[in-house]
């Protein structure tokens, strides 16, 4: 990944390809020469420096730097990470078209006070996250470039604080890039046993322990609903369990991230258009990796069990049908209405699995409805559960994270709609309404009496259809990651 440091230096000495000069929206130019011929390009540009404005003061050939890049960071007094991320990512985005490979970001770190730190960690965040693009299967060299390979981030003083800041915004943006680069890759390289092997490495470089399961295996501890899933495909299904156990651990936390590698709905088969979005229905579990590469780097003092129900769901001679009816391993029977509505049915299992580690508390994400990305749109996942105290923890965990969570009500009432007559419950809903929160009153037929659990959907920003407007960059978002190392560092404290 790219390389990235603090610097003290001024803007006039630098020497790499690029310098980014945040601007609030008083537009004092200062620490940079010929401050008024600046403010005055910015009069006639009509730049105001609202967050989400640029301007490339210069361009030019010779010696360097080539590019001077004016990015506006809105009211002083309203300066944040959410703030300082956007800049950043809007920074890199444009600097690609000048094909910078180095730059010196001065983004005003310190001006925000009090929280400096929290700014400069998704300062480089943004940076990181928008300066890459899923160029690995591109063969033209001329179409491929690898973005800034070294950021320059300018504070004014070099102290600790902001030091133990910049590695924090580093892990963060290697496991969400981590993340998004098992969500990009296409379902005919990521099955479930590629999965597996990632898992495997994951152990081996961070030391957890690692269980993977295959058919037989799960079969014998009654997994009914995810074995019926997963056979329609000619791939191999793979249960992953990652386990990290640190000493002095001050809390548990059990995982559980949907691992479709592929969702063509089965025998209840989907529509052909924006079916290939759905190489992206591993990103619960795409999510779930990413978090626990960063804990191997950050080693927080919360153990952590990770479930990965991974398979996929395909038409075949041999695929589950609507009609039948699942025993899954809580003993619960449930009958399948519609072979699209899977992720539920692998959940169901995986949320048993997981619970039988004993955790405090359960955080399942998952891409499980289309309902939910009608009820909020590309940039909210929601968030369902039964533990309010739960709920407002991950809630704060999300907030200046990145990630954008809206929670969701859970009324008893709807239960009536997952009603089958046949067996224990149905999974689909009677009415086309509510589909995110039907889902998420199915899945808490799976979750113990007593135990506190989100659900976090994430359909709608898993994966980008636009070509990375905001820091959510292009193509898969890792939605879900940031949210959860800082639910997972907040409870170390
Ligand atoms: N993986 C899909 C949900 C999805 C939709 C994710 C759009 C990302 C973007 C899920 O398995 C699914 O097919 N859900 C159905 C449920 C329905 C059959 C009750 C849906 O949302 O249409
Ligand atoms: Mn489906
Ligand atoms: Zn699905």
């Amino acid at each position: 990944m790219t390389q990235i440091g603090l610097v003290t230096e001024d803007m006039a000495s630098y020497k790499g390809d690029a310098l980014v000069e945040g601007v609030f929206d008083d537009l004092n130019f200062k620490g940079l020469g010929q401050a008024h011929l600046l403010a005055e390009a910015a009069k006639r540009l009509r730049f105001k420096g609202n967050a989400g404005e640029a301007f490339f003061a210069f361009d030019r050939v010779g010696a360097p730097p080539k590019h001077l890049l004016v990015v506006g960071l809105g009211k002083r007094s309203e300066y944040g990470p959410s703030e300082a991320r956007e800049a950043a990512a809007l920074a890199a985005r444009r600097l690609r078209e000048r094909y910078a490979a180095t730059a010196l970001f001065d983004l005003r770190v310190e001006e925000a006070g009090k929280r400096a730190e929290q700014v400069l960690a998704a300062a480089v965040e943004g940076a990181l996250l928008c300066n890459a693009r899923f160029q690995k299967y591109v063969t033209d060299e001329e179409r491929r470039f690898g973005g800034l390979s070294g950021i320059s981030l300018r504070v004014e003083k070099k102290t600790p604080a902001l030091s133990k800041a910049l590695g924090l915004g580093r892990a963060l943006a290697e496991a969400t890039a981590y993340a998004r680069g098992l969500v990009n890759e296409p379902a005919n390289v990521l099955t479930p046993e590629f999965m597996a092997e990632r898992a495997r490495e994951l152990a081996r470089k961070h030391g957890f322990t690692l269980k993977i399961l295959d058919e037989a295996e799960c079969a014998k501890l009654g997994m009914g609903a995810y074995l019926a899933v997963a056979k329609g495909s000619a791939n191999p299904l793979r249960f992953i369990h990652l386990s990290y156990r640190p000493k002095g651990a001050k809390f548990h936390l059990a995982l559980v991230g949907k691992g479709l590698t592929f969702d063509s709905g089965g025998l209840s088969l989907k529509s052909a258009d924006n079916m290939g979005a759905m190489k992206s229905d591993m990103s619960g579990s795409a999510a779930v990796m990413g978090t626990m590469a960063a804990i191997g780097t950050l080693k927080p003092k919360v153990a952590v069990d990770a479930v990965m129900a991974m398979c996929e769901n395909m038409p075949d001679g041999g695929a589950y049908r609507p009609g039948d009816i699942l025993t899954s391993m809580s003993g619960k029977t449930i009958e399948v209405q519609n072979t699209d509505a899977e992720g539920r049915l692998t959940l169901a299992d995986a949320l048993c699995y997981a619970q039988k580690r004993k955790p405090d508390a359960v955080i399942d994400l998952a891409t499980l409805t289309g309902a939910c990305v009608v009820a909020l749109g590309p940039d909210f996942s929601g968030a369902m559960g039964n533990d309010q105290a739960l709920m407002d923890s991950v809630l704060a965990a999300a907030k200046d994270s990145g990630d954008n969570l809206w929670q969701l009500p859970m009324p008893k009432a709807y239960n009536k709609y997952i009603k089958s007559a046949v067996a224990d419950v149905a999974n689909i809903s009677k009415i086309r309404w509510g589909g995110a929160i039907t889902a998420g009153l199915f899945l808490q037929n799976f979750v113990d009496e007593g135990m506190p659990w989100v659900h976090l959907d994430i359909a709608g920003p898993a994966l980008r259809d636009d070509d990375g407007v905001d820091a959510f960059g292009h193509e898969a978002s890792g939605a879900g990651v940031r949210t959860l190392v800082h639910f997972i560092l907040d409870k170390a404290r």
